[in-house]
């Protein structure tokens, strides 16, 4: 028993140490070493695979490694966390495991039934075609946003999220994320349609997403007959009220891409406004990775999302190229916080660790007592990104 406290005082002490070492060495330092981690996390990740299932999460308290098969809707990012941490290693391991696992996600490209297309084939074949462009990438990418356009309604300006449920039309926040394949489709092919929409569906969820605080609500269903809408709710989040910490980053980032793909001036406000609401809400811890929702009645007692500070992260980099400078070194300053305690030892799992995950704490539906407290593959990608913007841009100052 009195051994086993010492331990425990030993290990916090350890901990404690890393943690302040980790505040004092440079940023870019640190982030070096964690995407050495990252590359040794991921080689391990693909040895604990079976041949046909891409990683999802993993369960610390029971040791449970969980799959998903193509069709769920985060097959994309192992693939695009491979591609990217091969960028930054070239260890060729880690591009060959990235092709052995686009075949088994490539037969979603002709998936009708989901609006998370741009998730799954974006962020793999989209990045497999950045570094290695071909004709079979190029189609791949064609049909997905075919497949996507699909599910636009003309009369509501929406695309559909969801076929299940109660609901008639519904649409989340997090479907921003799916419109960049489109603006991709546009630039590639000249056909003008996926561009409009792209630009119609965000337009619509400016309008009928956000409240007058800037905080978005998760579901809004709506009616095709006319296009009104018939409710405004949640699913992952705390109350239909209530800000769902990742859909917030989902919107900011979402929002940022619209700026970058068509710079029109009203994308950059509104992702300035969700920003603001970000960063400097009341709710927000000190070391940056919010609680699962803003406006859980249990703070500080309940879980963080470091999905959600990932994202945001990685979002926050690049809207900071886009804004003034006082404005931009806000954003950097944000992320840069968030990056220091994603790296971590409290958020960055030890190497074999974690079920080869890189971070633990990210809650994927609370509610329904799902993936609460565990690592989660979008976790994981959208912070080796933040690392590699972060990386670029300070490379070119
Ligand atoms: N798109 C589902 C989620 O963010 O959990």
């Amino acid at each position: 028993m009195f051994i086993h406290r010492k331990i425990r005082i030993v290990l916090l002490l350890v901990g404690l140490c890393g943690e302040l070492a980790a505040q004092k060495v440079p940023l870019l330092t640190l982030i070096d070493s964690a995407l050495k981690k990252a590359v040794l996390q991921y080689q391990y990740l693909g040895t604990q695979l079976a041949p046909d299932v891409l990683p999802k999460t993993y369960y610390p308290l029971t040791k449970k490694f969980e799959t998903s098969g193509s069709r769920w809707w985060t097959s994309g990012f192992y693939p695009g966390s491979l591609l990217y941490l091969y960028e930054y290693s070239h260890d060729t391991a880690l591009l060959k495991e990235e092709k052995r696992v686009e075949k088994i996600i490539e037969k979603e490209q002709f998936n009708k039934g989901t609006h998370d297309l741009g998730f799954m084939m974006y962020c793999s074949f989209g990045a497999a075609n950045r570094l290695n462009p071909s004709r079979e990438y190029e189609q791949v990418l064609m049909n997905s946003a075919r497949s996507l356009s699909t599910r636009f309604n003309a009369t509501a300006g929406v695309i559909k999220s969801w076929d299940h449920g109660a609901w008639k039309y519904p649409v989340i926040i997090d479907n921003m994320m799916n419109l960049e394949l489109l603006f991709w489709a546009t630039r590639f092919s000249g056909d003008s349609s996926f561009y409009k929409i792209a630009v119609t569906h965000a337009n619509t969820t400016l309008k009928n997403h956000y409240r007058a605080d800037n905080s978005s609500w998760h579901v809004v269903d709506y009616d095709i007959s006319d296009g009104h809408v018939i409710s405004k709710k949640t699913h992952q989040g705390y109350a239909d009220y209530s800000a769902w910490a990742r859909g917030q980053a989902w919107g900011l980032y979402g929002y940022v891409v619209m700026y970058r793909c068509t710079r029109d001036p009203q994308y950059l406000v509104h992702a300035q406004k969700i920003a603001r609401f970000i960063t400097t809400h009341p709710s927000m811890p000190e070391d940056k990775i919010p609680y699962w929702d803003y406006h859980s009645p249990e703070i500080p007692a309940t879980c963080r999302d470091a999905s959600a500070a990932a994202i945001t992260a990685s979002a926050l980099l690049e809207l900071s190229r886009y804004t003034t400078a006082t404005q931009s070194n806000a954003y950097k300053d944000f992320a840069e916080k968030v990056l220091r305690s994603l790296a971590s030892p409290t958020y960055t799992a030890p190497y074999g660790e974690n079920g080869g995950f890189i971070l633990k704490h990210s809650t994927g539906h609370l509610p329904g007592n799902s993936e609460v407290d565990v690592p989660l593959t979008y976790a994981d990608y959208y912070y080796i990104e933040a690392m590699l913007r972060y990386k670029a841009m300070q490379q070119k100052n």
